[in-house]
């Protein structure tokens, strides 16, 4: 029989998408931003400022204090360190993240899980008739917070990825799946004579000549919107693609690599940046395993190890023997020259 205790936490494991509602919750009503402002505030001030009865919110803080986000001291509440995650425009900040990965269109999508185990068909394509990407180029809500949630994502690495990347004079730098060209323009601030094209979907591009502007880059950087699997910018020297592949079925992974492949000038080299997954389980992998899903999920993708990458870089055409690899925080770094 089943002991009370493993019950128990059998329970708090099926609660989890309850801690990720709650976490979506006092994320829109404010809650983290306040206790960043105002440690130890009471709970009398969090209702007030959150516009919730305190006997509701205090309920909805108890699950967030077991879930380690919130903590109450004599004085008050305080974020503990991961609750300031959730605060927004910081560095590290998971906020906007948190938003995109608990909100109601990526959960609709998770309801056909089984579906998608069954048939590899994303839950998202069923939910909404449509892939993912397609779909963002017409909900400019959805698209600006998923943008934002990739920033925040791209900002986490990319001074560490500034530091890797080094760049001879004159240089040119293609982020190909750039986004709104966060990761590029950090790594162009450390070189100050490259130059550099963010390549995006239209959509993944909406922000990026703003991003551009305020890195007073707008003289070396430019953002250029098409799709990847036909056409890729000329000209470069380094192409970044960077937490990309992940989205696609090895069928769409291989099609993008072979259009890197004959698009990229011979002598440029290309550098693919991403989270790739031990070749045998390994309990601290276990972000890439809920992404992996994730990936099933939301885009019909999957994550893969550096030797299902390998793999695929030889079928497209690419000499494997000579790759390079670097650690980058939680990432790593697989550097070939395309010509080699
Ligand atoms: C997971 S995001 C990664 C963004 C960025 N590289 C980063 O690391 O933050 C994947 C990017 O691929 C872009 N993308 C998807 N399909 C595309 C296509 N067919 N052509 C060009 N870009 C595409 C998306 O718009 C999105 O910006």
């Amino acid at each position: 029989m089943t002991s009370l205790e493993d019950r128990d936490a059998v329970i708090r494991l099926i609660g989890g998408y309850m801690v990720s509602d709650a976490i979506r919750a006092a994320g829109s009503l404010g809650v983290f931003t306040h206790l960043d402002q105002h440690p130890d505030a009471s709970l009398a001030a969090l209702a007030a400022h959150t516009r919730a009865p305190a006997e509701q919110l205090d309920r909805v803080l108890n699950l967030l204090r077991y879930a380690g986000l919130i903590e109450r001291h004599s004085n008050g509440l305080r974020n503990s360190s991961l609750g300031s995650a959730l605060v927004p425009d910081r560095a590290g900040s998971l906020a906007a993240f948190a938003q995109n990965f608990t909100s109601p269109l990526f959960q609709r999508a998770w309801d056909h899980l089984e579906t998608s185990v069954l048939t590899g068909e994303a839950g998202f394509d069923r939910e909404y008739h449509q892939p993912v990407y397609d779909y963002f180029a017409h909900d400019e809500a959805a698209n600006t917070l998923f943008n934002q949630a990739m920033q925040e994502e791209a900002t986490a690495t990319a001074e560490a990825a500034a530091q890797l990347i080094t760049l001879d004079e004159n240089e040119t730098v293609v982020d190909i799946g750039g986004g709104d060209g966060t990761f590029l323009t950090t790594v162009l601030q450390a070189a100050p004579t490259a130059t550099g094209i963010v390549f995006d979907s239209p959509a993944g591009i909406a922000a990026a000549d703003g991003v551009i502007a305020s890195a007073g880059l707008s003289s070396r950087c430019t953002s250029d919107g098409g799709d990847f699997f036909t056409s890729i910018p000329d000209g470069g020297t380094t192409y970044i693609i960077k937490s990309v592949l992940q989205d696609w079925d090895d069928e769409h992974a291989l099609a993008l690599l072979t259009r890197c492949r004959e698009r990229i000038p011979a002598a440029a080299r290309l550098i693919i940046i991403g989270n790739f997954l031990p070749d045998a389980y390994d309990d601290a992998a276990a972000v890439g395993y809920l992404t992996d899903v994730c990936m099933l999920v939301i885009s019909g993708g999957r994550e893969r190890t550096l030797a299902d990458l390998t793999t695929l870089l030889g079928q497209a055409g690419f000499a494997t023997e000579h790759i390079r690899r670097e650690r980058l925080g939680p990432l790593t770094a697989v550097e070939l020259r395309t010509g080699a």
